[in-house]
């Protein structure tokens, strides 16, 4: 699909023609990844943030955010509870906290990787490149940084730099990649001033990076964030301004899976926070072949709401086990087992 085929799809309101879409990312995701849906156990290890995302409810300048770090213990804790749990992987998830020290990531990493058999993602953000090496070399896996926004001005204007550190988060999961990790990446849909033409653009990105994961979530304003409380400040008229609804995430999600047939996409904690009686499925019937149930200890949880009101923020792991195992079951799908690796992954030593 090229660019005005991507505009023309994320624009389409006839009911007849999106069943079409539907029918055929689903029909995509069954011949290239089948129909086992993995789940991945989500550690949200640490709320810390050295940064200012105008989106985000735990930014640093957030006072209403009690800040934590869980300690090495209680990682493994929710390690081993997600293994229990027939879950294949963690991610190590967190603010971008530089309080936390590579080297003990490191050894949280070598001490997983020791006592269980789970795949490690990490998603802990802009990192250095001595940084990555360290924890790849530890034992990590995989590593997820969404690039929210193919457009260079608005990613600007809501991801202010660290001093003397400009953010190019397409050029770091290049790194990421050359350093042999699994590679994840995504965007919001709907951040104010998102015109039509940047989420398309988006999809074509995702091709370019050759991305193994892909996560795509609708944008959910947060009333502590500058963002969240001048909506209006930033929108663009409305035949431009993409909507943040479920309609234009499961549209997004579909014509991903239509141009990355190999690739792991999640059915995103936001969009079930958005309909949170059919978010999880619609994502699944639509072209996505994972969850990320979380099994943060219940104590830390309040305290990671990077948008509010998120779904399952009550929940225990274990409920959310039983939930998701029904979801899957009623929409006649099944579990993967295992690590569930991408099929787009290749090792760096299979590339010639
Ligand atoms: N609404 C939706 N998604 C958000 N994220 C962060 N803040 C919000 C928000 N307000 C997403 C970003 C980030 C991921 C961890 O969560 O895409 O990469
Ligand atoms: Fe958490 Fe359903 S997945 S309650």
């Amino acid at each position: 699909m090229d660019k005005q085929q991507i505009l023309n799809w994320l624009k389409e309101t006839d009911e007849r023609r999106l069943q079409e879409l539907w029918s055929w990312a689903d029909e995509v995701r069954r011949q290239h990844v089948g129909d086992a849906i993995y789940l991945r156990g989500l550690i949200e290890f640490s709320n810390h943030c050295a940064r200012l995302c105008g989106y985000c409810g735990l930014r640093a300048d957030n006072q209403h955010v009690t800040r934590y770090r869980m300690s090495a213990d209680e990682i493994l804790q929710c390690s081993h509870h997600a293994q229990e749990l027939g879950y294949g992987t963690v991610v190590l998830q967190s603010g971008e906290d530089y309080g936390m020290k590579a080297d003990w990531l490191a050894d949280v990493v070598r001490r997983i990787k020791a006592e269980t058999r789970l795949a490690i993602t990490l998603s802990v953000g802009e990192r250095s490149e001595q940084e990555l090496q360290l924890w790849r070399e530890a034992g990590a896996d995989r590593y997820l940084l969404r690039f929210e926004t193919s457009n260079p001005l608005l990613f600007d204007r809501i991801h202010p730099s660290l001093p003397g550190k400009l953010s190019d988060r397409i050029a770091l999961l290049k790194l990421i990649r050359s350093l042999g990790y699994e590679v994840g990446s995504g965007v919001m849909v709907g951040i104010p001033e998102q015109s039509f033409d940047d989420l398309a653009q988006d999809i074509l990105t995702f091709n370019e990076l050759d991305l193994d994961m892909i996560g795509i979530g609708p944008y959910l304003p947060h009333p502590e964030t500058p963002i969240g409380q001048h909506p209006g400040q930033y929108s663009l008229d409305a035949a431009n301004q993409v909507p943040a609804d479920v309609l234009m995430t499961c549209k997004a999600i579909a014509l991903t899976r239509i141009m990355r047939p190999k690739c792991n996409i999640p059915s995103t904690t936001a969009l079930a926070t958005l309909d949170k009686a059919r978010g999880r499925e619609l994502g699944l019937m639509r072209g996505a072949n994972i969850m990320m149930p979380n099994v943060t200890l219940s104590e830390f949880r309040e305290n990671y709401q990077i948008y509010p009101d998120k779904a399952c923020l009550h929940e225990t792991a274990g409920h959310c086990a039983g939930c998701m195992t029904n979801r899957i079951a009623a929409i006649g799908r099944s579990i993967g087992t295992g690590r569930g690796d991408s099929p787009n992954y290749k090792k760096a030593d299979d590339i010639t």
